[in-house]
C-alpha cells in the first residue's frame, strides 16, 4: 500500500512515530520535507514536487539487519534501469546508488536510511523503517547539494512521474523484501562500484583509512587492504576519496 503525503518533516520520522497504526510493507510517500534526514545526521535536500522521498515499513522482530539496505538498494537500482535504460547504475557501500551515462563520471542518485523501530523501554526492535531518496526531476537545484549528484531528469532529458516511480519501486521493494541473505549479498557484490579501488574511509571517531577495496562480508562489513596487505572490516564510515 502507498500512503502519500503533501508535507512532512521527514518521512522516516512519520513511519517511525505512526509504526504502530501503519500495515506492514507500506510505502509513504512524501511531495515535500521540511526535515529530511541523510546518514551520520545529515540533512537530505527536499525540494517539493522533484524527487522521491519515501519510508518502506517492515514490521518483523528478526530481521537480518545488513539485508535492509541491500534488499532496498536492488529495488532501487532495479527501478531506476526501468525509468532510465540508457544509463548505468551501481551500489556503493554501503547504501547510496550512483548513477552515469556513457563517457561521465558516476555521481549519486539515491541514498537510503535504515532506523530499526525500537520498542519502546526496551533493546528489542520489532521492525525497520528503510528510508529512501531518489533524485528524479532535479535540475539547477542540484548545485545546492555539497556533493556531486546527478538526477533522471539531468541523465535522460525526461521527466519522471513520481507516483510511477512509486509504484514501480514499491514492486521491487515487495520482492527483494522475501530473498534470503545470501542471495541479496551476492546481487548486491555484482553491482558494487567499490571493489578493486583505492580509498580512503572516515570512521565515526574522525579516524581514516585508505586501502584497497577487497571485498564485503555477509554481517555488512567492507573489507580494506593496506598496502602491505593487512585486511581490515569496517561496518560504517564514509568513503571518501575514491575514483568512480
Ligand atoms: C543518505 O544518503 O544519507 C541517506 C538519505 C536518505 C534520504 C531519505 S528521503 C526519504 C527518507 N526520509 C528521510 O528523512 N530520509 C530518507
Amino acid at each position: 500500500m502507498i500512503i502519500t503525503l503533501k508535507s512532512v518533516d521527514s518521512t522516516n520520522s512519520y513511519a517511525l512515530q505512526n509504526f504502530d497504526a501503519l500495515e506492514d510493507k507500506t510505502l509513504i510517500v512524501a511531495l515535500s520535507q521540511t526535515q529530511g534526514r541523510g546518514r551520520h545526521g545529515r540533512k537530505w535536500f527536499s525540494p517539493p514536487g522533484l524527487n522521491f522521498y519515501g519510508s518502506y515499513i517492515l514490521k518483523n522482530d528478526n530481521l537480518h539487519i545488513p539485508s535492509m539496505s541491500r534488499f532496498a538498494s536492488l529495488s532501487v537500482l532495479e527501478t531506476l534501469k526501468n525509468f532510465s535504460p540508457e544509463s548505468e547504475f551501481k551500489i556503493k557501500w554501503p547504501n547510496d546508488i550512483y548513477a552515469k551515462n556513457r563517457n561521465c563520471e558516476f555521481h549519486k542518485i539515491s541514498g537510503i536510511l535504515s532506523e530499526m523501530r525500537i520498542l519502546p523501554n526496551s533493546n528489542k526492535y520489532d521492525g525497520c523503517v528503510i528510508g529512501i531518496g531518489v533524485n528524479l526531476n532535479m535540475t539547477d537545484e542540484i548545485q545546492k547539494i555539497h556533493a556531486p549528484a546527478t538526477s533522471i531528469k539531468l541523465l535522460t532529458a525526461r521527466n519522471t512521474d513520481i507516483a510511477n516511480f512509486a509504484e514501480m519501486l514499491l514492486k521491487n521493494l515487495n520482492k527483494f523484501s522475501t530473498y534470503a541473505p545470501e542471495l541479496l549479498f551476492k546481487l548486491c557484490r555484482n553491482e558494487d562500484i567499490l571493489i578493486g579501488k583505492n580509498i580512503t574511509i572516515i570512521s565515526e571517531d574522525a579516524s581514516s583509512f585508505s586501502g584497497l577495496v577487497k571485498d564485503y562480508s555477509i554481517d555488512g562489513a567492507i573489507i580494506i587492504s593496506d598496502k602491505k596487505g593487512n585486511l581490515k572490516s569496517f561496518y560504517s564510515g564514509n568513503i571518501i576519496k575514491s575514483i568512480l
